[in-house]
């Protein structure tokens, strides 16, 4: 029996987080060639990722530059996978999400008429400014693919309004799979300061910010509001560990060296992340997969953004966005600082993102497409 080839593509840290596990379940089926290629869009954050999951690329593009244009990244992704795709002629590309190398990779794909899986398909925020540019890239993408795997019903909801009906799964995001497999209880952490922390009689937040959209006066504005924090809330310890990108390196080192109780600290590998955000009182971000995994951790969330999406977790009250304006973010986090009941209101599980069983749905869902199934996968929370 001839295998099918399905080739996973990805660059970025949260790209490889989400598909580490699938690239695994896929090498786990007799019926697949899996083949793995990088655009390292990311460097040290894709190899950290790619260390922890002990997943060894096929291809790797080795793309990243310091501060690369979207135009860059985009070109020389597409350029690099015509190569790619021509020697290793797979059956099926795997894209992942709404960045530059997931639109790149689709794009390729499509023109040497290689079908496309979008995993996670279908998340809108019908802004095109925000995020910039995923909202578009992954737009784009669900126009180019010929599968989507959607983790939540109101993804696939979004993907109907588009007329977008034939090949659309609904399986969970792939992030639940990968948190279940790195929180343990005994962590111990590689920086010093994690684990000199104490948990319990202080309030850790958490903090990450690095989009685009962001940079500049948001930025300003958020990193402001983070200071004020520590400042009005001895009783705080706030750990950021800062994206590579220069421009958010610049910001946060600007703004918020120098105090006692703020920790910037290098990127964490994603076991250290997922331990930390386990341990902590409180999540303050922009990232898309920090809303994610908080919840299922029962973590409360203030989103640093004007919109999300990924309402889900809002809607379960868990999640809660905090916008970009200094004030608001300082009144909004210092209501969950001093208000036990407002916290507790927020601090529940919430598991509306996945159950850690999306990987296998893919996984069955490919197989069915090519007809190597007799069924469809069940769906996420059928
Ligand atoms: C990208 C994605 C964004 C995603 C984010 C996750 C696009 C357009 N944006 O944004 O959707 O949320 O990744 O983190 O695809 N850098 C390093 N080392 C690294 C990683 C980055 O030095 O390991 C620096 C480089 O100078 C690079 C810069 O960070 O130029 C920005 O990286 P880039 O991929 O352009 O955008 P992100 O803001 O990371
Ligand atoms: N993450 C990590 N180390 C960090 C910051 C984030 O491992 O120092 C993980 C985080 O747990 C999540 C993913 O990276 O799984 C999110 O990536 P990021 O915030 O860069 O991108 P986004 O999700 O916003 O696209």
């Amino acid at each position: 029996m001839r295998k099918v080839k399905v080739m996973t593509v990805f660059g970025t840290r949260p790209e490889a987080i989400k598909m580490a596990p699938l690239a695994l379940e896929l090498a786990k089926h007799p019926e697949f060639d899996a083949l793995c290629c990088v655009t390292a869009q990311h460097r040290e954050m894709l190899d950290s990722v790619l260390d922890i999951f002990h997943l060894k690329p096929d291809y790797d593009l080795n793309v990243m530059q310091p501060r690369q244009t979207l135009s860059a990244i985009t070109s020389k992704c597409l350029t690099g996978m015509d190569g790619v795709l021509e020697s290793a002629k797979p059956d099926l590309v795997l894209v992942h999400g709404d960045t530059s190398t997931t639109f790149a990779g689709a794009l390729a794909a499509f023109y040497h008429k290689i079908p496309v899986g979008h995993v996670e398909a279908g998340l809108r925020t019908y802004d095109k400014w925000s995020p910039f540019p995923e909202e578009i890239n992954r737009k784009l993408v669900g126009t180019i693919a010929d599968l989507h795997f959607c983790p939540t019903p109101s993804n696939r909801d979004n993907l109907a309004r588009e007329n977008i009906t034939q090949g659309v799964f609904l399986t969970g995001n792939t992030v639940i799979d990968a948190l279940q497999t790195t929180v343990i209880k005994e962590f111990a952490f590689g920086e010093a300061i994690l684990n000199d922390l104490d948990y319990v009689n202080r309030k850790v937040i958490l903090v990450t910010c690095h989009r685009r959209e962001n940079y500049g006066q948001p930025m300003t504005n958020i990193m402001t509001a983070l200071r004020r924090l520590a400042d009005a809330f001895p009783d705080t310890e706030l750990v950021y560990p800062v994206h590579l990108s220069p421009v958010v390196q610049e910001a946060a080192h600007q703004y918020l060296d120098g105090h006692p109780r703020i920790h910037l600290i290098a990127p964490l590998d994603v076991r250290e992340m997922h331990n930390l955000m386990a341990r902590c009182h409180l999540v303050m971000t922009d990232s898309g997969g920090l809303q994610e995994e908080a919840p299922a951790l029962g973590k409360p969330v203030l989103v640093l953004r004007r919109e999300t999406e990924r309402p889900e977790a809002v809607e379960a009250g868990t999640v809660r966005l905090a916008g970009v304006e200094e004030e608001v973010i300082f009144r909004l986090a210092s209501q969950l600082l001093s208000d036990r009941n407002e916290y507790d209101k927020m601090a529940h599980s919430a598991n509306p993102y996945g159950d850690g069983r999306a990987c296998r749905r893919i996984a069955d869902a490919i197989a069915w497409h090519f007809g190597l199934r007799d069924t469809p996968p069940e769906a996420f929370g059928a």
